[in-house]
This record gives structure tokens, C-alpha cells and sequence, in this order.
């Protein structure tokens, strides 16, 4: 059995790893080791039934040069102090991170087996080492339209996301749900009285939304009733937010086509959603297709895509993150012709930017590696 050593196993995407991997049984393949960046020392925690030791030091590079496999959750900050000693100090175990610092490394695989299980495999029959999990944004458009791309048939895509507080972190998920029971607090005693107008409603939440005590430390502006169309930093080249950069970048190289690379652009937006990103695409596609023809290709692809009719019913029951929350369900819906032309596809998928956004990937990975 393989010692598998896991870092931020207690933050959210940790956690919700350390879930999955109860729910699927995984810890019955490994022999886990749980690592700190604080409270080295400490009762260790028990997962899937499995009694573990002491809380090891996860910057004790003697310690982990044990391990045959890390997974970490800790973020970029620790992989950029870590990886790089482990390395030198000659360890050649395999590296899983959820953090985006090393995906675009030549080295290292981003992955998204349900779409890149060929870059993967011949990745690991080359003896990569490296295995990082996609962007949430996406990792969500691939597990939603990977059908397209797999059969060939996208020019291009254009898209507009809609992401949820959780992917910018844990307190921001809560600045949020202050925000919001602030702004309702504010009018608390109008939305009581039905004679109430709702103009001075509106006009008393602006200003609630604007006073200099309105809780903004972590999203820098207003999300409860706003929304922020700015997602990390700017890149000057080009205008875009690095959010948007993703898209291109990691989109292609997780498909394997970084030498010939389809062209995804488009804007990132922070909506008042608490984990389930949305996107709304454009796709030109390469030939025109009959709309049916289209849908059986997406639904094909993989066993979480879900194909949504195109009408209200269905839209509002099944096309929202207050139903997809919490669930590997990937629905892609609104699925239309644009008015211009027959190759302008229209599309809206929404997804758990914690699962399949985050610690899915990465526990697949582990799953592959230890069988
Ligand atoms: N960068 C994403 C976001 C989450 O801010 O929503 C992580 O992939």
C-alpha cells in the first residue's frame, strides 16, 4: 500500500476531498499520512476508518521525501516553497496539487480525466510525475461541452461566467452572507408593511450597500445585490483578468492542443452564488449541425453532463446552483442557434466549482494511481 501524505486537508477544498474520498472508500487503497503547516505534533484525524499517527510537519522535506504520493489543497504559496526542495533533495514520488502554480509547467499534467484520460495516460506511460487539477471555470466547461471539442467541431468560444464567492475562499463565501443579511436588515421594517413603496425599499439597500461600514475586506465591493466583473489580476498585454487567460491557456492544454490551440476568450464575473459557477457560452462551431444532432454529442460525453430542454419548466428545475450545489451533476441547457448563422451555438451550464471544480479531478487522480 502506498504512504499518500495530504496538506490542507482541513480547508474547503480539503475538506471537500477528504468527503469524496469517504464516500468512495479510497482511504482502503492507501496508507494516508496527514501533514500540518501549524500544529505539527497534534492527534492526527481519521478518515474512511483508518487510525492514523500524529500530525507530521508539512515542511519537513525528510519526512516527505517518504511519501510516494503528496496531495495538497494548501495553495500555490505552499507548492512554490515545497516542490522545489523536494525535488532538489531527489524525490521522485508523484506530486498532486489543487493549486494553480504549477499547471502550466511543462511537467506537469492538468487533470480532467473524463476529458483528458489520453493526456493523461500518455503522460504517465512517459513517467510524468506531476498531476494538477484545471481551473474550476474550466474544468466546468469541459465536463459540460467536451462532447464539441472531442468530436472536433469548435472553432471557437466565446464565454461569460457567472462564479460563486466560494472559488475566491472560505471568508469570502461568509462577507457575502453578511452582506446579504445586512442589506435585508436594513429594510427589515418596510419589507413588513406591504404599504410600504418599493422605491424607498430599494433606495435604503443602495445605501446600505454603499456606507462605509458596509463589510467589504474580501471582495473590495458590494456582491449581496451587486456583482464584481473582475476575477484575479490584470494582465496588461492584453486586458484581460488572469481568470480570463485561464480559459485559453489551461483549456488547451488540458485538451492536449497547446500547439494548435482553439481560441476561448471571454469575461469573468462574481455573482452572489455560494459554490456553483455558471457560464453562458458562444461557440462557433466548424460545420452547421442539426440542434439534436448537437445535444446527443454533449450528452454522450461523459456520465455528468446532463442535457436540459431548452424551455422554462426544465430551465428553472434543473438549469440553477441552488440544484446543482452539492452534487457531480453537470447540466448544460439553453442550447440553441444564435440569430447569427447556423454555426453560432448558444449554451449555459452550471457546476460545482467545489467537486468537479476542485477536488474531483485531483481525487480521480489519486484513485488512478494507487489501484
Ligand atoms: N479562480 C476561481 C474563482 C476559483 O475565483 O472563482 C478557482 O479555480
Amino acid at each position: 500500500m502506498q504512504n499518500v501524505g495530504f496538506i490542507g486537508w482541513r480547508g474547503m477544498v480539503g475538506s471537500v476531498l477528504m468527503d469524496r474520498m469517504e464516500q468512495e472508500n479510497d482511504f482502503a487503497n492507501i496508507n494516508p499520512i496527514f501533514f500540518t503547516t501549524s500544529q505539527a505534533g497534534q492527534k492526527a484525524p481519521t478518515f474512511g476508518g483508518k487510525k492514523t499517527d500524529v500530525l507530521q510537519n508539512a515542511f519537513d522535506i525528510e519526512a516527505l521525501k517518504n511519501l510516494d504520493i503528496i496531495v495538497t489543497c494548501q495553495g500555490g504559496d505552499y507548492t512554490n516553497e515545497v516542490y522545489p526542495k523536494l525535488k532538489a533533495a531527489g524525490w521522485n514520488g508523484y506530486w498532486i496539487d489543487a493549486a494553480s502554480a504549477l499547471r502550466m509547467n511543462k511537467d506537469a499534467i492538468i487533470v480532467l480525466d473524463p476529458v483528458n484520460q489520453h493526456v493523461i495516460s500518455e503522460g504517465l506511460k512517459n513517467g510524468v510525475k506531476t498531476f494538477v487539477g484545471g481551473n474550476c471555470t474550466v474544468s466546468l466547461m469541459l465536463m459540460a461541452i467536451g462532447g464539441l471539442f472531442e468530436k472536433d467541431l469548435v472553432e471557437w468560444v466565446s464565454v461569460a461566467t457567472y462564479q460563486a464567492a466560494s472559488g475566491a475562499g472560505a471568508k469570502n463565501m461568509r462577507e457575502l452572507l453578511v452582506q446579504m443579511g445586512k442589506l435585508e436588515k436594513s429594510v427589515q421594517a418596510e419589507l413588513a408593511d406591504p404599504a410600504a413603496s418599493i422605491l424607498d425599499i430599494e433606495r435604503k439597500v443602495t445605501q446600505e450597500m454603499r456606507a462605509d461600514h458596509f463589510p467589504i475586506d474580501n471582495f473590495g465591493a458590494a456582491l449581496g445585490g451587486s456583482l464584481i466583473p473582475w476575477i484575479d489580476k490584470l494582465l496588461p498585454e492584453t486586458g484581460q483578468t488572469k481568470e480570463e487567460w485561464k480559459g485559453y491557456a489551461e483549456t488547451n492544454k488540458i485538451l492536449g492542443l497547446s500547439d494548435n490551440p482553439i481560441p476561448v476568450d471571454g469575461l469573468c464575473v462574481r455573482i452572489g452564488a455560494l459554490r456553483c459557477h455558471s457560464q453562458a457560452f458562444t461557440i462557433k462551431l466548424k460545420k452547421d449541425l442539426p440542434l439534436t444532432e448537437i445535444e446527443q454529442i454533449i450528452a454522450a460525453h461523459n456520465e455528468w453532463v446532463k442535457v436540459i430542454p431548452n424551455d422554462k419548466e426544465s430551465t428553472l428545475r434543473e438549469l440553477t446552483p441552488a440544484k446543482v450545489t452539492g452534487t457531480l451533476s453537470v447540466p448544460v441547457g439553453r442550447l440553441r442557434k444564435l440569430a447569427m448563422g447556423g454555426e453560432y451555438l448558444s449554451a449555459f451550464t452550471v457546476g460545482d466549482q467545489l467537486l468537479w471544480g476542485a477536488a474531483e479531478p485531483v481525487r480521480r487522480i489519486l484513485v488512478q494511481l494507487t489501484q
